[in-house]
């Protein structure tokens, strides 16, 4: 826990392999008046994941983490968030699997925020399967995250209807803008409970 202007806000490591666009808007949510944490550490598994760039104008340190192998990699990474007291752990678009040992390590501390409403369409390219399927709905879901992929319990889901001329690239965009609300606010209702 860290002090900042007489509120207490719990350290967050958010792990990223790409865009970040979810990492930055975690970053804005976590700056507002009200907000119960900090974004205090970034992991990426890719040295070029574009949303690096927002750890660097938002002063987060970040660790980029070589994953050759998986045990060194979770080493380092339990090192650091030791280090920097991370209460809870965000995957976002972070594409490396934990190991069972480290979720078990942090259980009930790792969330993961998925493109579709689970338990439909687990795993990747959720957005053509729901067009493929001629889905009437999709949306997107913030879930703890468990031994299972993507089968972890769910905090908050967002549901939007499927428009007719729909393409995969429209609902990714309309799902994404939706995750941007999701995500904060499924944070904010588990650290109540941490
Ligand atoms: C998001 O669609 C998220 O649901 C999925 O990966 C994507 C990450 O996007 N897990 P970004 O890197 O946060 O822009």
């Amino acid at each position: 826990m860290q002090k900042s202007i007489g509120i207490k806000k719990a350290n967050v490591a958010v792990f990223i392999s790409g865009t970040g666009s979810n990492f930055k808007n975690l970053i804005q949510h976590s700056l507002k008046k009200n907000s119960k944490y900090k974004i205090s550490l970034v992991i990426s598994n890719k040295s070029k994941a574009k949303g690096l760039i927002y750890a660097k104008k938002y002063k987060i340190h970040k660790k980029v983490i070589n994953y050759k192998n998986i045990r060194n990699a979770e080493k380092i990474i339990i090192d650091l968030l030791k280090r920097k007291k991370i209460k809870l752990i965000c995957l976002a678009g972070f594409m490396k699997i934990l190991s069972a040992n480290f979720i078990k390590k942090f259980k009930g501390k790792i969330i993961n925020i998925h493109p579709s409403l689970l338990p439909k369409y687990k795993g990747l390219n959720t957005h053509q399967k729901v067009i493929k399927n001629r889905e009437k709905f999709s949306g997107c879901t913030v879930h703890f995250v468990n031994s299972k992929l993507d089968s972890g319990k769910i905090i908050l889901q967002k549901k939007i209807k499927i428009l007719k001329g729909d393409t995969s690239e429209k609902v990714a965009k309309r799902v994404l803008k939706e995750e941007h609300l999701l995500y904060p606010k499924a944070l904010e209702k588990i650290l109540i409970n941490l």
